[in-house]
């Protein structure tokens, strides 16, 4: 069992950071919806710092597997024998790094522009990053609100794409990122 990615397999660094962070992300995405849907009382300001820690979890997983896979480079996506939807799994695994970047820093930029501490933890507090405003906040949460919706749709794209191949295709696609093993 290798902790580094080979020509043709992800090693265990890489799946242990792609199952957190997908469990982590679809949280992430639960608690913000149910947030920002709900009546604000004090005893609910808890939810906003339990959903600004699991963000800023994922933030930092996924800075650490860019660099990883800067130390370990992941093997191309199983080939279809069709150019096309070889070059779709590639654009939806480069969208995936773009959107779960832009997610948790859209959030952080609103977030500080609201004038409110980013305690994450329950105990630290993450830098300003953006000034305290108005419309920095109102902006910043329209793109988290939008970016949050495309990640919706490029995880139900890649979900499809990773059943079909398990069920359809029963290539080795799933069980490569399971277990490792392509056969
Ligand atoms: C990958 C990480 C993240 C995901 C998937 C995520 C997802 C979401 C979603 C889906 C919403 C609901 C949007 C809406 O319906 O308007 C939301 C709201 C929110 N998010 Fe995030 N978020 C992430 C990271 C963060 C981070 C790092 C922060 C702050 C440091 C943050 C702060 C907030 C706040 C304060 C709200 C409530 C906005 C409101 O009251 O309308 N999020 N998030
Ligand atoms: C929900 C959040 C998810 C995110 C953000 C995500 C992200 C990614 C990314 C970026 C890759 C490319 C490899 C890498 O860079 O590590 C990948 C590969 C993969 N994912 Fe996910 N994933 C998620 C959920 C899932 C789920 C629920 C499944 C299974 C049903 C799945 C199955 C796979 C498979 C099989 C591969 C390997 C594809 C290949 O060999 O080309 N993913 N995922």
């Amino acid at each position: 069992m290798s902790l580094r990615n080979t020509s043709n397999a992800f090693g265990v660094v890489t799946r242990a950071l792609h199952w957190v962070t997908a469990v982590l992300v679809l949280l992430a995405l639960a608690l913000g919806t149910w947030i920002a849907n709900m009546e604000i009382t004090l005893s609910a300001l808890k939810y906003f710092a339990y959903h600004k820690t699991l963000g800023s979890v994922v933030l930092s997983l996924v800075v650490l597997r860019i660099v990883w896979h800067r130390v370990s480079a992941p093997p191309p996506p199983l080939s279809h024998g069709i150019p096309l939807r070889d070059d779709l799994a590639r654009v939806v695994h480069r969208a995936f790094y773009v959107l779960l970047l832009a997610m948790p820093i859209s959030g952080w930029v609103a977030s500080s522009a609201s004038g409110i501490d980013t305690l994450i933890f329950g105990r630290w507090t993450l830098p300003a990053i953006a000034p305290v405003s108005d419309t920095w906040e109102e902006v910043g949460f329209l793109i988290h609100d939008i970016i949050g919706k495309v990640l919706v749709a490029v995880i139900l794209l890649h979900v499809g794409g990773a059943l079909f191949h398990a069920v359809v295709r029963c290539d080795g696609t799933l069980r490569r990122m399971v277990s490792g093993q392509s056969i």
